[in-house]
């Protein structure tokens, strides 16, 4: 993990953010609506990247007043499994804590076990459970929070 660097996105890393959601999901989010979230006014995006292969992750949440809710969190294919997730989640809670949020909230599909190995990891448990929520496959979404 030790070769990327974690920091706060900005518009121009926009493009490179969407290449990573487009090969992370079976279902990506569209390039408009997956903007529209990132100039959110309560947004904040974080990614990782480093000089020979550029970004490689990102994550990305909503902070609003004492809550934080994560959006996503994406890491390229050929880079997983090396704590860039980490590195980004570990970013992500204390810079919600610092701007003033006690709780982390997120909703995981059923099915995605890896993503919720790493939010037990960091301390997240299970909130409840929503019933085919997710519209594209009717998957149930596991919603899980954490004390920050
Ligand atoms: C979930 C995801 C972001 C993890 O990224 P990553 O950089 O590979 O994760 P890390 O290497 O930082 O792993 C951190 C922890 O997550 C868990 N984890 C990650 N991948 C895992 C896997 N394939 N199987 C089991 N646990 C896994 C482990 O607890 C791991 O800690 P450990 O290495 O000490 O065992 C990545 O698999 C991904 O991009 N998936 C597709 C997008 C997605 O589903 N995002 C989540 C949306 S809710």
């Amino acid at each position: 993990m030790s070769n990327f660097n974690i920091r706060l996105a900005y518009k121009e890393d926009l493009r490179s953010m969407y290449s990573v959601e487009k090969t992370s999901f079976a279902y990506p989010w569209s390039y408009d609506s997956f903007a529209e979230n990132f100039y959110n006014a309560f947004s904040v995006y974080v990614l990782a990247e480093n000089e020979y292969d550029g970004v490689v992750g990102f994550g990305g949440m909503q902070i609003i007043f004492d809550e934080a809710h994560i959006m996503n969190i994406a890491v390229k294919n050929d880079f997983r499994r090396k704590g860039i997730a980490d590195g980004m989640l570990c970013f992500m809670m204390s810079y919600a804590k610092e701007k003033g949020a006690a709780k982390m909230f997120l909703e995981v599909r059923r099915g995605n076990s890896p993503a919720q190995a790493l939010y037990l990891k960091h301390g997240f448990n299970v909130l409840t459970v929503r019933k085919n929520y997710y519209s594209d496959n009717g998957e149930d979404a596991i919603i899980m929070t954490a004390e920050l």
